[in-house]
């Protein structure tokens, strides 16, 4: 089994006391590329460096939403600093969150814009995290049709949200909520997802899969995830896995 962990942080505390054997464990659990998604500067350029320790990790530099408020002024060249690292595929994680509105939503706005733009100047993938706040994310990426690229994270949206943003070539990518009990809605999204345009991903330590809940969530849970999309679209797993594999590679522009 070869799987792509699209979206991990294993730079998060919750890994602090271990962090070395899980790496490991996953590798040998089958997990042969994960990206680590930064979330302010300071991680982005730790998930740089761990980048350059393990051939399998990849990173992606950006600003989450949460941490929109606390960013410095220089933010922008430091995160195309970062971005020009060969390791480094994508500017993220980059978005809205209104569930918990840490930072102020025009604040989130307007640093998920800058984010966008300098990603379509540097030709950079994007990787979106929208929580709650389906409209603005919407509008902000219909405002850049033809020019953003790159993935929804955890998609959490509906079926015809998810057809526009396939229409504007977006990747859509689906993490543990897809094996939730009461998914169902979410799983006529993967189910409709074209096998060329859907991304898997564990978003550890958070968002464990069915049926490990309640424990940490590592990347090799991506093969749950994966479990759970081959079944919504009546396919095996090493179809599934395969497919979502070569996606990731593409959608980040990662050779071999
Ligand atoms: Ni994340």
């Amino acid at each position: 089994m070869k799987v792509f962990d699209t979206h991990a942080h294993l730079l998060s505390d919750a890994f602090d006391e271990d962090r070395e054997q899980v790496i490991a464990r996953i590798q040998s659990a089958g997990v042969c590329l994960c990206m680590e998604a930064g979330t302010t500067l300071e991680d982005s350029a730790k998930a740089v460096e761990q980048s350059e320790r393990y051939d399998f990790l990849y990173a992606a530099a950006g600003i989450h939403p949460h941490e929109a408020e606390e960013a410095p002024e220089n933010a922008l060249d430091q995160l195309e600093k970062l971005l020009a690292h060969p390791k480094c595929k994508a500017l993220g994680e980059i978005g809205l969150d209104y569930h918990y509105d840490f930072s102020p939503r025009e604040i989130q706005r307007r640093m998920f814009a800058e984010q966008l733009d300098l990603a379509i100047a540097l030709d950079k993938p994007v990787i979106i995290h929208d929580r709650e706040a389906h409209a603005d994310t919407l509008s902000l990426l219909t405002a850049r049709k033809g020019k953003s690229k790159g993935i929804l994270h955890c998609y959490s949206g509906s079926l015809e949200d998810a057809k526009k943003y396939l229409d504007m070539g977006f990747y859509l990518s689906f993490a543990g909520p897809l094996t939730f009990k009461n998914a169902h809605k979410l799983q006529q999204v993967a189910a409709y997802v074209p096998l060329d345009r859907v991304l898997c991903e564990t978003d550890s330590p958070y968002l464990t899969p069915v049926p490990k809940r309640g424990q940490r969530n590592d990347p090799a849970n991506v093969a749950l995830v994966i479990e759970q999309l081959a079944q919504c679209k009546g396919i095996a797993f090493d179809e599934a896995a395969q497919h979502t594999l070569e996606n990731g590679k593409a959608v980040f522009g990662i050779e071999g």
